[in-house]
């Protein structure tokens, strides 16, 4: 059986008491989690600490680090300050891309800094452009990241890429890292999911609108292991 990833990305959502009930139902709720499955959820900063270390059922991520080490960077969150804390990083979002101004080359250094510490990086790409241009992270990249494939039409749309689509894509993605999970994300929900992690060239999806209620996140985890 394949490594499956579900990675569950809250974006710029919840406040902490909606947080606190979304994690406290989520345990409740969720089904016992099959060893070849991992959770990631990334939800902001300020919850991590609600998830770190709290479960076995589940790993913890951030969706966004800085491209520098601690010191003097205002309002930036460094990789080793949440060494103790996540296990990986999302880096390189479409939406840190377009409003963050978020290019290849930052994106290639924040990938180096939370390799440096020992967290995985999960780079997300939209498009042929961004995977040509893969070849420029660290090499030790390949031993431990993963890649989230999000065309933009697809994200937070309501309409999804075809799974044989997002499997072309990763196939061709597969090309530069032979060994990397690839996985889907954009409008991913628990009646499509299947059809994604079905595909030969997927090891999972990335989650964000679905991943935001605990019972249509629960529900999704439930389809994948069905
Ligand atoms: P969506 O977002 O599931 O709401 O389309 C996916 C993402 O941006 O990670």
């Amino acid at each position: 059986m394949k490594n499956l990833f579900i990675l569950g990305n809250w974006k710029s959502n919840k406040t902490t008491a909606e947080a606190v009930l979304w994690q406290q139902s989520f345990v409740k709720n969720v089904p016992p989690i099959l060893d070849n499955v991992t959770i990631i959820l990334c939800p902001a900063y300020h919850h991590v600490s609600l998830f770190a270390h709290k479960s076995n059922t589940y790993a913890t991520g951030v969706q966004n680090i800085s491209p520098f080490d601690m010191g003097a960077y205002t309002g930036e969150v460094a990789a080793s300050m949440v060494k103790d804390d996540v296990t990986h990083a999302m880096i390189g979002h479409s939406e840190r891309r377009k409003h963050f101004g978020e290019t290849d080359e930052i994106v290639a250094e924040k990938v180096k800094r939370v390799i440096e510490v020992g967290i995985k990086p999960v780079v997300c790409v939209s498009n042929t452009e961004q995977i040509k241009q893969l070849n420029m992270l660290a090499p030790e990249f390949a031993k431990s990241g993963l890649l989230l494939y999000e065309p933009l039409f697809a994200i937070g749309s309501g309409t999804s890429d075809s799974p044989e689509n997002a499997n072309a894509a990763a196939m061709e993605i597969q090309q530069i890292f032979p060994t990397v999970p690839i996985l889907y994300g954009g409008s991913v929900t628990h009646e499509n999911v299947k059809g994604f992690t079905d595909q030969p060239y997927l090891s999972g999806v990335g989650v964000g609108g679905a991943s935001l209620d605990p019972d249509k996140f629960v529900s999704l985890i439930r389809a994948v292991l069905s």
